[in-house]
């Protein structure tokens, strides 16, 4: 469809209350480094899109994830990461396995009737990729890898991902809709007009800069100008973004969160080959820094112009922005399943 999503749907405090409960609440989202939950007795808190989920190594050996919210009133029960054989709420000290199992609640033996067995964690969804780790908050959803498609051999095209080495991990946000800031990773029509640098180094043309809308996720893929060598960029649905830039084996990955109408919080997570160059990598992270100030003026630019209420919606180039339809047609469809499976 050519016509944008309404602009009021990047402003409006309610349809974001929908999209966490369509989508967030429903998908599959990066969730940090498989490496840090690969001990038996380790675990690793997480936000996936507002919903607090906490990954455990149990003592078997066992990958689980739970909803992150005590069963009793409902406080967060832990953050952070590392090795722990119980968790315990801070509030009144319910005491859980690592199995999600209920174990201790103070003075609950004074209640007739209380069944520890049916307060267990919530389950959630857990899967891991390579060095990657995703949660879903739904314990019921499609496994990771139907969800991954074709992206991991598409990936593995350009990049040999057990070769890549953690480098760390960059946190920034823009004052924009989380919906812009996917959208402006989805084309790269801005790309002459507001990236002078990439694209002097990267071949924009839209004959050759390609654009692939897969079932879930977008692909983009391109090459350097002067070396050929070639890059992919990547958003698995709902909001993980996926970078490989022409070059020296390299790879960002991380989401893109809401976190409120119009405020968005990324983190990216690095990944290189174990024995990069590191004047390269100094100018890699000064290109990627000067990209990524570009585009959060872009996006928080898009939110103010959107903000100011006085369009309805936009129109889309479909022939240089294929990737924002696809992307634009699965949200509206996200939002209307959830309408009728409420319905
Ligand atoms: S809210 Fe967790 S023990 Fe009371
Ligand atoms: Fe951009």
């Amino acid at each position: 469809m050519s016509e944008t999503l309404p602009f009021s749907w990047y402003v409006d405090g309610d349809l974001l209350r929908r999209e966490r409960a369509a989508i967030f609440a429903r998908s599959w989202q990066y969730a940090g480094r498989a490496a840090l939950v690969s001990e038996p007795g380790s675990f690793l808190a997480v936000d996936a899109g507002g919903v607090p989920v906490v990954v455990t190594r149990d003592e078997a050996g066992t990958l689980r994830a739970f909803i992150n919210v005590c069963r009793h009133r409902g406080a967060v029960l832990t953050d952070g990461c590392g090795r722990r054989s119980t968790i315990q709420c801070h509030y009144h000290a319910w005491t859980y396995g690592l199995d999600g199992a209920l174990r201790t609640a103070p003075r609950s033996e004074r209640e007739p009737g209380f069944d520890p067995a049916e307060w267990s964690l919530r389950p959630a969804g857990v899967g891991t990729w390579g060095p990657f780790l995703f949660v879903n908050p739904d314990a019921d959803a499609v496994p990771l890898a139907d969800h991954l498609g074709e992206l991991p051999e598409l990936l593995a095209r350009d990049i040999d991902l057990d070769g890549l080495v953690f480098h760390s991990r960059v946190e920034f946000g823009a004052d924009a809709n989380w919906k812009v800031v996917v959208e402006n990773f989805l084309e790269c029509y801005h790309c002459p007009t507001a990236h002078p640098a990439f694209s002097a180094d990267v071949d924009v043309h839209p004959d050759r800069y390609l654009l692939e809308p897969h079932p879930t996720f977008c692909a983009q893929f391109c090459r350097a100008k002067a070396s050929g060598k070639r890059g992919q960029f990547h958003l698995l649905y709902p909001n993980t973004g996926i970078n490989v830039f022409p070059g020296s084996p390299n790879l960002s990955i991380g989401p893109i969160a809401p976190a409120g109408p119009h405020r968005t919080e990324r983190y990216l997570d690095y990944f290189f080959a174990p024995d990069v160059d590191e004047t390269w990598l100094r100018e890699f992270f000064d290109f990627d820094n000067q990209v990524g100030r570009e585009d959060t003026a872009l996006v928080e630019s898009v939110q103010r112009g959107m903000a100011s209420g006085v369009l309805e919606h936009g129109r889309l180039l479909l022939n240089s922005e294929p990737l924002l339809a696809a992307f634009q047609d699965w949200v509206r469809e996200q939002l209307q399943g959830d309408e009728q499976r409420l319905a």
